[in-house]
Parts: C-alpha cells; structure tokens; sequence
C-alpha cells in the first residue's frame, strides 16, 4: 500500500503526463491508473487529475513565471505532478505545506527523486510570490482562464464580443444533465423519483425531458438507469430534437451516430419511425451504440461504414431525415473534457471543414425531397459552422435553409446566424452546440 499522500497524487500526475507527453485521452489514461492504483482511490485520482488538467495553461503560466526556462523542456512527470499540486493551491482544501510535501514526495516515489529539490523550490518560491504571479496572470484572459493562446485568438476572432465569457464558461465545471426516456417518463416525475432516492434534480421547462442533477452522482445511483429510464446527455445535445422535427413513418439516418446519444434520443421520441439507421465509421464506437440502445431497449439498424462514400452501403431508400453530427474540433464541450485543449492544435482544426464537406455532399443525395438534413457541432469555430454551410448552400441548387425560429418547440437558445443558431457554452447550464436544418426542394 502506498503512503496516503502519493496514493493518489502519484497516479493522478501520471495521467495528466500521459495526455501532455502522448495527447493520451484523460479518460482512457485516468482508466489505466485507477486499474492500477490502491483500491478506492479512483474518485481522488480522477478529481485531480481533471483540475490538474483543467488548469493545465494557467499553470504553465504560472511555471514560466517562477523559472527562466521555458516550461516544455521539463519532463512531463514534473510538469504534470506540479500541475496537480498548483491545482490542489488553487482549490485550497488541504494545508498549503501538506500540498508541498506531497508533491515532493510524488517526485521521489515517481522515480525522478533527482527533481524533488526543484518541486520543492519551485513551489516554495510559488508561495512566497503568488499574490503578484496571480494578479499578474488575473489581467490576461487566456491564462487566467487556461487556454492556450491559439485557441484564445482563434476565440477572439471569432467571437469578438463575447470571448471573454466563452472562455470562462470552458473553464467553469459543466453540470451533470440527464435525458429522461420520453416513452416511459416525464422530467418532472423523474425529479420526483430522485428525491425519492435522495437525489436533488430539477427539469428544464424549455427542453422537455431534460433533467439536471445537481451535485453529480454516480449513474449507478440514478433510478432506472440501469434499463435506460434516464442517460446522460448535455442539454445542448439534446436540443437537436427541436431541429429533426420526428414524425411517425419517418426514415431517419444517424450518419454520424457513435457513441449513440443522439441515436436513442431519436428511437425515445418517435418509436414509430419507419426506420431508424445509427451508422458510424468506427467499429469500437458503435459498440457503444449498441450497449446504449440495448439499455433503453431501442432499435436501430446498425451500421459500420463510410458515410463519405454512400456506394459501399446505402440500399438506394431515401431518408426523410439526417442527421450530420459532424466530427469536428469540440471546443463547445472543453469544460466537460478539459484535455481537448492539450490535445487539439490550430492544424487539427484546419482539416476539418474538409471532412465536415464532403461529408454534406455525400449525404445530401440521400434525402428524400421535402426531407430535412440537420448539421450539427459540438464546436464554436465558425469555419467548422456557418461557413461549411455557406459552402455547401451554395455548391446546390435544390436546398434552403430552415429558419431555427420555426422549429417546433424551439427553446430560443443561442446566437443566429445565416445558416442556423449556436448554443453557446453556460447558455442555460448546456455546452456550446451548433444546429442548422436544410430542407430539399
Ligand atoms: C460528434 S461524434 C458523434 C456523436 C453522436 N452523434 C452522439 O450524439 O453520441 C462524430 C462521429 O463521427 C464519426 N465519423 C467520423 N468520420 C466518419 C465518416 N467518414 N463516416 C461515418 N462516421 C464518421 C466518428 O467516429 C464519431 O463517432
């Protein structure tokens, strides 16, 4: 058994260098430690790793600050294990010298014992000056707010009015919201039921079954989550029911389907569809879909392939709706998945309106006329939104757009543009989501 201070610092520092030295996924890297680490340790190694990596820019900045040398030469152990202790300073639920010990103990335990010296000073020094380095950091809204400067001046640009916000919103911790199953239950007799089980819930009038819980909790503790009486699922997220317009009878494509969110919210609201198709490239990720559709007792026709290329799967029916919940950058859900910001770079970003493109074009000869296609973005980057519309609008001439305003039940979210409506992150407790509807002539 390790000692009680490294037990789960140690872990933790080594998830968060995994995703600064590899781009690991936190997720994926925090399941690795936890399998490894002490038995109940997964709770305190995972909630110091995400602060370790939510903060992980403004603790650069605080880094560059205390030393001449540039942050990044250092190894990604000691960058990482120094994140978790600025973390645990900033969050200030342990005696400040309780904090410093650990770390250097982290460092000798961590096999770089040669650097425990320099934790140490680092730290101290960190101490002794930190109401000026904070002060200092305060006036710059990228650091204060952990973002790295590409991602702050691509904000800016294009969002000049409101970046500042967004990136306080991506730093703020998102709240844990629930779908509730349309054909079993409503919001409020969800909430009723989570009081019952002592929970503390409240619904959201504007987007029906929608449910957020509040503190977060396990989903094992959720009523019914088990057979899929409520799943987890951004408000934001959920808001695409207001674009497709489900209807009896319908054929529906979930062209970009895993890991299924949006799949079994469709199968929930409209069970009377004529066809429901979840397609995705990738094999692992539909085995989500699956369990997801499982769970709620849903069905969907599953399907793994390319939706760039239509000849290789679809049987020549048309669908009356699809749905494009394109890949792309995820700035709109960093406050749920910190590491997005470490991970992604101003190149990832620029090759996706491509694949974002010729996505829209492979699909759109699917539709039905009358039928509607629904683009839609995790994302806040205009060249990834209203611009990949603009393209592809004008690359047509038998589409027009659906003005968000009349779709049904439309909560009057998000800032419109030409093409459709961005929700945009802390809006109404949801992460930042783009919809836009285009209807075939
Ligand atoms: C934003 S995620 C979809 C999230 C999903 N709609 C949900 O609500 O749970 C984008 C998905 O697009 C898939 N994808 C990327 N390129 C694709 C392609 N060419 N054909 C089909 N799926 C693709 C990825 O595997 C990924 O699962």
């Amino acid at each position: 058994m390790m000692n009680a201070g490294v037990s789960a610092r140690l872990p933790a520092a080594r998830a968060v260098a995994g995703v600064v030295a590899r781009g690991a996924n936190l997720d994926v890297a925090l399941n690795a430690v936890c399998a490894a680490a002490d038995p109940g340790a997964a709770p305190a190694i995972r909630s110091l790793a995400y602060g370790a990596v939510r903060g992980y820019f403004r603790h650069e900045a605080l880094l560059a600050a205390l030393r001449d040398r540039p942050a990044r030469r250092l190894d990604p152990l000691i960058r990482a294990l120094l994140s978790v202790a600025f973390y645990e300073l900033e969050d200030r639920r342990s005696p400040e010298y309780a904090i410093v010990d650990a770390a250097v103990e982290v460092a000798r335990a961590g096999g770089i014992a040669r650097s425990a010296g320099f934790v140490n000073a680092v730290l101290r020094r960190y101490l002794r000056e930190r109401a000026t380095i904070d002060a200092r950091i305060a006036r710059d809204p990228a650091q204060r707010h952990a973002t790295p400067r590409w991602l702050a001046t691509r904000l800016r640009a294009d969002w000049p009015d409101r970046w500042e916000s967004i990136l306080a919103a991506l730093d703020a911790q998102a709240p844990m919201w629930l779908r509730v199953d349309a054909r079993r239950t409503t919001a409020t007799r969800y909430v009723d039921s989570l009081h019952e089980a002592g929970l503390d819930g409240r619904s959201e009038p504007r987007v029906p079954y929608a449910v957020a819980i509040d503190p977060p909790c396990d989903v094992s503790r959720l009523p019914g989550f088990a057979d899929g009486l409520a799943s987890v699922q951004d408000l934001g997220a959920q808001c695409v029911a207001f674009a497709l317009d489900l209807r009896p009878g319908l054929r529906v494509l979930d062209a970009c389907a895993a890991p299924g969110g949006k799949t079994a919210l469709i199968a929930e609201r409209e069970p009377r569809l004529a066809r429901l198709v979840a397609l995705d490239v990738d094999p692992q990720r539909l085995e989500r879909v699956r369990e997801n559709l499982r769970r709620g007792t849903l069905a969907a026709q599953v399907v793994c392939a390319d939706a760039t290329e239509p000849a290789s799967w679809w049987d020549g029916e048309p669908f009356d709706r699809i749905l494009l919940d394109a890949p792309c950058s995820a700035l709109g859900v960093i406050r749920r998945h910190p590491d997005i910001r470490l991970r992604k770079s101003a190149a990832d970003l620029a090759k996706l309106p491509l694949l974002q493109a010729r996505l829209l074009r492979a699909l759109w000869p699917l539709l039905a006329p009358g039928g509607r296609l629904i683009y839609a973005t995790c994302t806040l980057a205009e060249a990834e939104n209203h611009a990949v519309l603009a393209d592809f609008l004008g690359s047509i001439a038998d589409g027009e757009v659906v003005d968000p305003a009349l779709w049904p039940g439309w909560p009057g979210l998000g800032v419109r543009d030409a093409s459709g409506v961005q929700i945009l992150p802390g809006e109404a407790g949801a992460d930042g989501f783009y919809y836009a509807a285009v209807s075939k002539r």
